[in-house]
């Protein structure tokens, strides 16, 4: 990747994850207790997300199995079993380091590049008339199948975090809620119900938020795709439509084409891939977490104590794999133990180029060893491009990985959307596995 053609955003993007990991009250509770009192903030800390209670999602999951027509129609779809959307690089796109998927709001479709994001709930997009806004908006006054959603019903609840009489609406009531995102913005939303068009799926009755005012500048401009664990992802409203899978293949970050894609249902995925088990932590409901056992640097396994990588559900840590973080980052000693190597290999100078500390001549790229994942069952090796990252000149290389904030909530190793480019990765959650294999999709 070339520096000179990422925007000043992209280093901004990288401050705000570092920002938002580092906010004091994005520490792990010591129990779940208190969760239902928190406005939902949790995009807030996101990745790092504070647990959701399972049995608000278990409710909620049985209360849109009563919805007949909603079940019914999304029966009579179960015949196509699957879809594929456009995927592109944010950057090129929507000048944000961010993937976004291509999909139609409402009946007629409208167009909107929103941003994918594994480790997210909701969906949620810019409405006409929305404060603080860019020109992009959904128009739900142009939409004959546009709903909006009271107070009262369960969707309500999970989408706020609050029953509606907590804070004394009345059922007639609109669903309002904010959320904060990206440790710098929030947004005002009203939750509101319409058709997704993903591909050649129309999925009726979509919930999600109707932005009606932002603040800060990182909200993505033209909405959000939530593809988390929790009850009001797109997983999640498609109940058993596409009978809990889903795959993505992201382009190279330069790539300026919407070749990427994101395909739900079993159809159409690769017919063998190595897989890993996908593991589901209490502490944090919403992510899919993998077990690194561990990780090499050319043919050197590097000594990383194995509590380090280990998967705990009493505190959170663990590995997870996210599409809507940049690079990956690791916890500290465990990128210390990683670099040291890579640099032992590299030999020569090091220097450091913002969020980066291992950049090297590119004349020596030649010699940069291979860095490979290894996980339970699947040793993910990863392509050059996916690991190093070039200076706007072209004459430094970067290791493109990071430490993870060194605080009390940094238990959580990421892998990132940078070290994903040109691989389908491939979630099934009713088999709770993830493969991941080889693509180009440039
Ligand atoms: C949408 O329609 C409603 C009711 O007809 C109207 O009050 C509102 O101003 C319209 N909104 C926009 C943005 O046109
Ligand atoms: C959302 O934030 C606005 C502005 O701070 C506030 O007026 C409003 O009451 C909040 N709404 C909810 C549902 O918390
Ligand atoms: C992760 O892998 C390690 C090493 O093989 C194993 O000891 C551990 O039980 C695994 N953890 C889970 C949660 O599968
Ligand atoms: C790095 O230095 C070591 C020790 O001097 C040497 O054995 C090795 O060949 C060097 N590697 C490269 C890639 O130059």
């Amino acid at each position: 990747m070339d520096l000179k053609n990422i925007s000043p955003f992209f280093f901004f993007a990288l401050l705000i994850s570092i920002a938002k990991a580092l906010d004091p009250s994005c520490a792990s509770h010591s129990d779940g207790s208190d969760d239902l009192s928190i406005i939902p903030t949790y995009s807030k800390c996101y990745p790092f997300s504070p647990p959701k209670t399972d049995s608000l999602v278990t409710t909620v999951l049985k209360m849109a199995s009563k919805d007949p027509a909603r079940v019914n129609y999304l029966s009579s779809l179960v015949a196509q079993k699957t879809t594929s959307a456009p995927i592109a690089s944010g950057q090129q796109v929507l000048n944000i380091a961010n993937y976004v998927v291509r999909l139609k709001l409402g009946t007629p479709g409208q167009l909107m590049n929103m941003v994918l994001d594994t480790s997210n709930d909701i969906a949620w997009a810019p409405c006409s008339g929305c404060t603080g806004c860019s020109s992009t908006t959904f128009l739900p006054n142009s939409s004959s199948t546009y709903g909006s959603l009271d107070c009262s019903v369960p969707e309500c609840a999970q989408a706020r975090g609050l029953s509606c009489s907590t804070i004394g609406s009345t059922a007639a009531n609109g669903c309002f809620f904010n959320q904060s995102y990206g440790g710098d913005s929030s947004f005002s939303a009203t939750l509101v119900q319409d058709a997704l068009t993903l591909g050649k799926d129309v999925i009726p009755k979509f919930s999600f938020g109707c932005i009606n005012s932002v603040s800060g500048g990182s909200i993505p401009s033209q909405g959000l795709l939530g593809l988390g664990r929790g009850s009001m992802s797109l997983l999640s409203q498609t109940g058993s439509l596409y009978s809990g899978l889903f795959s993505y293949c992201l382009p190279s970050f330069k790539s300026y084409y919407f070749s990427g894609s994101l395909k739900l249902g079993p159809a159409g995925q690769p017919k063998s891939i190595r897989t890993t088990p996908l593991l589901r932590n209490p502490r944090r409901p919403s992510l899919y977490y993998v077990n690194l056992t561990g990780i090499s640097v050319g043919r050197v396994l590097v000594p990383i104590a194995p509590e380090l990588l280990a998967f705990n559900p009493n505190t959170g840590a663990g590995t997870i794999i996210d599409s809507g973080t940049v690079i990956t980052r690791f916890v500290q000693p465990v990128y210390m133990a990683l670099r040291d190597e890579f640099r032992k290999q590299v030999n020569g100078t090091f220097s450091s180029l913002g969020a980066f500390d291992t950049c090297f001549s590119a004349t020596n790229e030649v010699v940069a060893p291979a860095i490979a994942l290894q996980f339970t069952g699947l040793k993910l090796t990863l392509p050059m491009e996916n690991s190093l990252i070039h200076s706007s000149s072209g004459s430094l290389a970067c290791l493109a990985m990071g430490a993870a904030p060194n605080n009390v909530n940094s238990v959580l190793n990421v892998i990132a959307n940078l070290q994903q480019q040109n691989l389908r990765i491939l979630f099934d959650v009713a088999n709770s596995v993830v493969g991941i294999a080889r693509e180009s999709c440039n």
